[in-house]
């Protein structure tokens, strides 16, 4: 089935390896909870390169192995041979914006310590991934991680795509399927306000355990699905209805802010839908622009104090920068 997506091969140290952040379309939070998500790989990256050294350090940094939760989870579960190693990393993706700077980080320096430890394929290092991200963070879906390792726009839980994989936590199993690029431009744009994933997830769950939560939850789900299917046969008109419905969602368990909400406004006379993405309360909003104006769109996103991104799906998932 996986075919198409090549393994990580066995190599040597030094190495070095990068991997795609991600952009959410449809479904983040209620994917948490087993409903089905839409996730692109984007063109921006997060690059990593290994070697052996005297002490375990992240840019020159040796307080990162106990300061850093992603690096530490990685290093615990996919480092086991436990020698020194000086990690270096460059990144394109902006930080704790909703964007998977978290998961590209994670799952490139799971590839690159995976090939120096025999090499893996790429269901192995997906599930691999998501259990160090679990790990660091304590809560998630493996849409993120599963999308960083996989490229190209990624379903969970839903669609008729080929069947990349299945991702299993000790509560949930996802099912991670390929969906056809319809090939459009997308625009991204970050708030500059930050915040906690985790504490995000945790507010959500509380509220969707709450009366009206499993309503809401289907209704997420009935969205995604629907989402997953428009995208399909590149469908924009529906797209963007349910880019409008999938943030009211988003509102309605309380992950919206004033930031986003302003830049979605703003967004307005040149898109045709758009939302937050990632896990909200500040990161960054996804943009389906009309076409033609994605200049203006820009623009538009910049003036109302966005940080704006055109993005479009990166078709390769991690793997190592070979000479
Ligand atoms: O904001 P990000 O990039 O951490 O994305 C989070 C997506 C959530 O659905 C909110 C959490 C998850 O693990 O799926």
């Amino acid at each position: 089935m996986t075919d198409l997506l090549p393994s990580i091969p066995a190599r040597e140290l030094p190495l070095s390896s990068h991997a795609p952040g991600k952009c959410i379309v449809f479904g983040e939070h209620a994917v948490v909870h087993g409903a089905p998500e839409l996730v692109f790989a984007i063109d921006l990256s997060t690059q990593v390169f290994v070697t052996h050294a005297g002490t375990t350090r992240l840019n020159s940094d040796a307080e990162a192995v106990r300061r850093n939760s992603f690096f530490r989870s990685t290093l615990e579960m996919a480092w086991k041979d436990g020698r020194p190693v000086e990690v270096r990393t460059v990144s394109r993706i902006p930080k704790a914006a909703g964007l998977g700077s978290s998961a590209a980080f994670v799952a490139g320096l799971a590839a690159a310590f995976s090939s120096a430890t025999g090499g893996i394929d790429r269901p192995a290092l997906a599930q691999r991934s998501f259990d160090i991200e679990r790990g660091a963070q304590g809560v998630g879906s493996p849409g993120d991680t599963s999308t960083v390792v996989a490229g190209g726009y990624v379903a969970i839980n839903g669609g008729p795509g080929e069947p990349l994989w299945t991702i299993r936590s000790p509560e949930h199993t996802w099912q991670v399927r390929r969906v056809s690029d319809p090939g459009w431009v997308w625009v991204v744009a970050y708030t500059g306000v930050p915040r906690s994933t985790a504490d995000a997830v945790r507010a959500v769950g509380i509220r969707l355990a709450a009366p009206g939560g499993p309503e809401l939850l289907e209704e997420f789900g009935r969205t995604a699905k629907d989402g997953i299917d428009a995208v399909g046969r590149g469908d924009r008109s529906t797209v963007a209805e349910l880019l409008r419905r999938n943030q009211e969602l988003l509102r309605a368990v309380g992950v919206s802010h004033p930031r986003l909400e302003a830049l979605i406004e703003a967004a307005r006379p040149a898109a045709e839908g758009a939302k937050l993405t990632g896990a909200g309360a500040g990161g960054s909003v996804v943009v389906l622009p009309i076409p033609g104006k994605e200049s203006e769109l820009v623009r538009r996103l910049a003036r109302a104090g966005g940080l704006p991104f055109v993005v479009r799906p990166a078709p390769g998932g991690a793997s190592l920068v070979e000479s």
